[in-house]
């Protein structure tokens, strides 16, 4: 079977032909690959900036946004039948009795470093024809979004900062009652989120449907595709051209939440500066290492006791985060259904891996697997 992989060592990204992988074991299931989104991860690990192959191995297959058909279960699965879609979840517990959030099936928290992800670090990944996994690490999805589906796993960031925001902001009660629950206008609700790419975009999906006045700050235009895209699901766009960030708060008012999502260390260490009392900054980007930057460490950290303000980072998500990613994307559909299809903007087959790979045009391509 076709399968795109990197080559760290030679320096190269090919297609290459792979073993068809069988079930081995009772709880296990074989999807036949239909999309797999490409991000900026991928492209990372194609410029071999990042990403790891299997011990022993010389090449890492990629792809970690896979959406699949079921084609084959072991006796012990429950769950899937043949003909289920299912997305996978990325991260594989590092297996170590020290770590007590693998051992909770919560490798999204792991605290050895050993995890490893399927795509990313140390396992193959689903850019390829068929993948294997076992049952636990997929999630069904609704045939009614078989068209979007491939969008769970980078919503998926977005799932699990909400829910980390909810349980932080659980300490402010008068406006943050609970996950979901009756929230009180104008307190605590006004999010911003830091760039325009698929984690952005979908991130601020997710805010502006859990009932977020929500605005996204980026750098194209105010009259750009983006701009329009963003106003099409109810959210503000504040193009960086027009707006300093010193004045962000005077456009947009109080900023109780950031959701970044642009890996850009400098720009968010200066909105830090701008957020309100007791709000929750997310960091989601990992940016490259590029050395060391000024900033004002005394102001910063004087803002943060005064205002009650909390710093979050947060990557990879767990099953309770792909769960939400579904029911959200289905809300999403519900309500804008042409702004979810304008985030896919390339669809490429196999043999096209190139373009996608490489060009950082569009929000999200993706390539399929017919
Ligand atoms: C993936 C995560 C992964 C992270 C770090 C992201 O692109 O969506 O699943 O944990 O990269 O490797």
């Amino acid at each position: 079977m076709k399968a795109i992989a990197v080559f760290p060592q030679q320096r190269e990204v090919r297609l290459i032909d792979a073993q068809e992988p069988r079930l081995t074991g009772p709880d296990e299931v074989k999807v036949r690959t239909l999309e797999v989104g490409v991000c900026g991860t991928d492209r990372e690990i194609c410029g071999f900036h990042y990403g790891t192959p299997p011990e022993g191995s010389g090449h890492l297959v990629i792809g970690h946004e896979c959406l699949g058909e079921v084609v084959e279960t072991g006796p012990a699965v429950r769950g899937l039948r043949k003909g289920d879609l299912a997305v996978l979840t990325v991260r594989r517990p590092c297996g170590l009795e020290t770590c007590p959030s693998c051992r909770e099936g919560r490798q999204d928290f792991c605290y050895t470093g050993a995890f490893t992800e399927r795509g990313i670090k140390q396992q193959h990944g689903f850019m390829t024809e068929f993948v294997v996994d076992r049952e636990r690490y997929f999630i069904p999805v609704p045939r009614e979004l078989r068209e979007v589906a491939v969008l769970v796993e980078p919503l998926t960031i977005a799932e699990k900062a909400l829910i980390e925001v909810w349980q932080v902001q659980q300490r402010l009660p008068w406006s943050c009652p609970s996950a979901g629950g009756e929230r009180k206008p104008g307190h605590c609700h006004h999010a911003l989120v830091l760039g325009a790419g698929p984690i952005g975009l979908l991130g601020a999906m997710a805010f502006a449907n859990a009932g977020f006045s929500t605005v996204v700050y980026s750098r194209e235009g105010e009259k750009s595709d983006k701009a329009d895209l963003v106003r099409s699901f109810g959210a503000q766009y504040i193009s960086s051209e027009v707006t300093e960030i010193s004045n962000l708060v005077e456009r947009m008012g109080t900023i109780d939440v950031v959701y970044e999502a642009t890996g850009a260390s400098r720009l968010s260490f200066e909105v830090l500066e701008q957020v309100g009392p007791n709000a929750a900054f997310i960091f989601t980007g990992v940016p490259g290492l590029k050395g060391p930057a000024a900033i004002d460490t005394d102001r910063i950290m004087r803002n943060m006791v005064l205002k009650n303000q909390v710093l979050l980072g947060t990557v990879n998500a767990g099953r309770d985060a792909f769960e939400n990613a579904i029911r959200d994307l289905g809300d999403f559909m519900r309500k804008w259904p042409d702004s979810v299809r304008r985030l896919i903007t390339g669809r490429y087959a196999i043999g096209d891996y190139r373009t996608p790979l490489l060009s950082t045009d569009g929000i999200k391509n993706i390539i399929t697997f017919n």
